[in-house]
């Protein structure tokens, strides 16, 4: 088998990046979601990769597209995610996906006959960016999704069970997108670092050691809208102020924590949203994430009490409502240490780090041992379009990722 050349994966990675990157709700930022005409094009492109890799392809409930080499029923599952944030950079999700691709084309090419098939899973629903919860595709794919999830709504209010019928899916087959325990041997999955330790430590790759964990909800303040220039400013409810103290208030007791928690508010509606109307009706999501369970779970707690006490003391509304809760999911120590390995094979001295982002991992853990490898991106920029990494790197990820196959098949 003559081996992977990175600089040709590297530079193929870019182009096929490039090409995923174009496809966009709106013309000069990336933006696509999920169950979107976006989404159906970026699937559609990922299935002709497969194909042309000689991969077989299908797609499940859930949109996620499936590519399959060899025919052993215990499989090896590679992926990440196609979706994107609201003006996304190009690496985030599809980096991962591409590099399953490649690695799985190399084998392929070569007629390897492995004892472990390989299924290259291109993710719909990691970012959560269009409806409030993450991950519904992963966790099919898991056997682990909630049926309540469909009821959840974007923006627009359509819910996530009429989105999937519009996109040709029948929810009632959500059950069959499920691995069977026995069938899946592991989940690896190529992303770039989204921070700058990598950077920092002038190493091009890294093993993950666990995927933060992180509790998302939604906070509703019911105030009374009123005229902006008749209501005196001491016979007000307004939602707007409410919130701004609210927010303020994560924002303190996540710099007590001294870097334990983060917290952020993302997403703020205002209702009417009128520059002469008092809000009487804001919506924010807030995102919280901690390495230490318990630091996030009391972290939670001390700013729904505090929210509680806004709310009383300016006579306001008040509903919280978790939309996901995900526990720090620790990545597999035999599989750290086998990506370890095929870093080492590659280049470099292979870095252990944890994940400050969420992943699809965290929801195939629930189906079987998760392993992720990091490579180093420009700056630490993420969730941002200036996000960048190199051809070379990328390269040498993939080389890795098929170091790591040969391993993992070896036992
Ligand atoms: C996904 O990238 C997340 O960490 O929110
Ligand atoms: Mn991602
Ligand atoms: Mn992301």
């Amino acid at each position: 088998m003559s081996p992977p050349d990175p600089e040709a994966l590297g530079r193929r990675a870019e182009a096929m990046i490039a090409e995923l990157g174009a496809i966009s709700a709106e013309p000069g930022r990336l933006v696509r979601l999920f169950l979107t005409p976006e989404h159906r094009r970026a699937a559609d492109l990922v299935a002709s990769w497969m194909r042309a890799a000689g991969l077989s392809v299908s797609e499940d409930a859930l949109g996620t597209v499936r590519g399959r080499f060899g025919s052993a029923k215990q499989r090896l599952l590679i992926g990440s995610h196609i979706d994107t944030v609201i003006d996304a950079g190009q690496y985030d999700g599809p980096l991962g996906v591409i590099a399953g691709i490649l690695a799985a084309e190399h084998f392929a090419r070569t007629g390897a006959d492995l004892p472990l098939g390989i299924d290259v899973l291109a993710f719909g629903d990691e970012e959560g960016s269009r409806f409030p919860a993450t991950l519904a595709s992963s966790l099919a794919c898991a056997g682990a999704f909630k049926p309540e999830t469909l009821l959840l709504k974007d923006a627009r209010g359509i819910a996530l069970g009429d989105a999937l019928k519009a996109y040709g899916k029948n929810p009632a087959d959500i059950p069959a997108a499920a691995y069977r325990r026995d069938d899946a041997a592991a989940y690896v999955e190529v992303h770039i670092e989204q921070g700058p330790v990598l950077e920092s430590r002038n190493q091009p790759l890294g093993v993950v050691s666990s995927i933060i964990g992180q509790t998302f909800l939604l906070v509703e303040i019911f105030g009374e809208a009123g005229h902006a220039g008749t209501v005196p400013m001491l016979l007000r409810r307004d939602a707007m102020a409410g919130g701004a103290e609210a927010m303020l208030l994560a924002e303190r007791i996540a710099r007590d924590t001294r870097g334990e928690v983060v917290a952020t508010v993302g997403r703020l509606t205002v209702e009417p949203g009128a520059a002469n109307v008092i809000p009487g009706h804001v919506v924010l999501m807030i995102d919280m994430r901690s390495e230490s369970d318990t630091a996030r779970v009391q972290f939670v707690e001390r700013f729904k009490t505090g929210c509680r006490e806004i709310a009383d003391r300016r006579h306001l509304g008040l509903t919280i409502t978790p939309t996901r809760e995900v526990p720090t999911t620790p990545c597999d120590p035999g599989l750290q240490q086998l990506m370890g390995q095929a870093i080492a094979a590659v280049e470099g001295e292979p870095q252990r780090l944890g994940s400050g982002a969420g992943h699809d991992g965290q929801a195939m853990a629930k189906l079987c041992p998760i392993g992720m490898l990091f490579v180093r991106c420009r700056g630490g920029i993420s969730h941002n379009p200036m996000e960048y990494a190199s051809p070379r790197d990328m390269g040498l990820a993939i080389v890795a990722l098929t170091k790591f196959i040969e391993r993992f098949n070896r036992g």
